[in-house]
């Protein structure tokens, strides 16, 4: 076992700015010492999540991050020293761990993961990414067949898997990314109907000429000016499952919030539903099968972005929310 516990400090919380690297820094600690009922885990993967960045500006479903503070996060990690029945040095477990190479939680928390190869799906398809996707699309969305399907930071984790999942359920999929060349990927490679770039301008206008029929269901995971220009385009009785905001996580607050609200839900009938993969915990099983399914038959293409070393975690998280990542982003330890 390494001396040392390297870990990466939230120095000071970014009020209002964009994240830069100098809100965090590196330290070291000793390894920590599991008592009883608890076990030392080793982190393997980290979680980029731009939820990392949320929990940054106040309460969301867990408390707001404080400065000084191991910087939070989820990992897949290794039971190392375990004083727990359920579980034995080597189990993988996925875990609330934060960004350091060691971590002690309470055995009653944390659930043996089955073997898998390449492990990193865990984290990925399997994780809290297919999840929402699965969920928040299936149950939130409801879609189709025959029906379009709209989603936002559709390169991301998440959207990378919703605009697949549409796909299977034969609806007609668009996606919104910035820029061509994610696009391409998105069309090309994972089989989307057309992507709108929203970086490039004009957003309205290429909605307008992608679904000039309108949009049944919306996949929401930016909120902001994405979010109003689907709304305007919204088919009456559409459906807008609310995943996340991650336009209004980084920087200063929104000046406004978007037009046509209430205003347009009323006239269209539309439903909004937000949601949080833990609501499902219930029907895991069901979508683990069937995420497993579409895998192993080719129609669910999994995108991995893995970068490398503990202390390049704030630079991956900065990268993410700048938009630099396809599909799910992770530090291997
Ligand atoms: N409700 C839940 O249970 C749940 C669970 C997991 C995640 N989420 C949400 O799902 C969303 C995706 O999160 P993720 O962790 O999977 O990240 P991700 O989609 O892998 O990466 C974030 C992507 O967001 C895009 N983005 C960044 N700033 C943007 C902006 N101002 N406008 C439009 N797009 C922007 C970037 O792509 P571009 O190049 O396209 O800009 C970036 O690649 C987030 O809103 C997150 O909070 C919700």
């Amino acid at each position: 076992m390494a001396e040392a516990n390297r870990q990466i400090v939230l120095d000071q919380l970014p009020q209002g700015a964009k994240l830069g690297p100098e809100h965090f820094r590196l330290s070291e600690s000793e390894v920590p010492q599991p008592g009883e009922g608890e076990i030392l885990l080793r982190t393997r993967y980290i979680s980029l999540d731009a939820a990392n960045r949320a929990w940054m500006q106040g309460a969301t479903y867990r408390a707001a991050l404080s400065s000084g503070q191991v910087m939070a996060g989820g990992a897949l990690a290794e039971v190392v020293v375990s004083n727990a029945a359920h579980l034995k040095p080597g189990d993988l477990v996925f875990a609330d761990t934060g960004w350091q190479d060691y971590a002690v939680l309470p055995a009653k928390r944390l659930q043996k993961l089955p073997d898998m190869a390449p492990v990193t799906h865990l984290m990925s398809v399997y994780g809290i990414a297919g999840l929402t996707a699965y969920f928040g699309l299936l149950e939130c969305g409801q879609p189709k067949p025959g029906e379009t399907v709209v989603v936002s930071a559709a390169a991301g984790s998440v959207g990378s898997i919703v605009g697949q999942i549409a796909k299977l359920k034969g609806c007609r999929v668009i996606g919104v990314a910035g820029g061509a060349e994610k696009g391409r990927w998105l069309v090309e490679e994972l089989g989307f109907d057309a992507v709108l770039d929203y970086k490039a301008g004009g957003l309205r206008q290429q909605m307008k000429e992608a679904v000039p029929e309108g949009i049944d269901v919306y996949f929401d995971n930016t909120g902001g000016e994405i979010f109003e220009t689907c709304l305007f385009a919204m088919k009456n009785f559409g459906r807008i499952a609310c995943c996340g905001a991650v336009s209004q996580y980084d920087g200063a607050p929104p000046p406004h919030g978007p037009r046509g609200i209430p205003g347009l839900i009323v006239t269209k009938r539309l439903t909004l539903r937000g949601f949080v993969v833990m609501d499902f915990d219930a029907q895991r099983e069901k979508a683990l099968a069937d995420l497993q399914a579409w895998v192993a038959s080719g129609q669910l293409k999994v995108q991995e972005d893995i970068i490398d070393g503990l202390e390049n975690t704030p630079a991956a998280l900065i990268g993410l929310l700048a938009g630099e990542n396809r599909g799910k982003r992770m530090i291997r330890v």
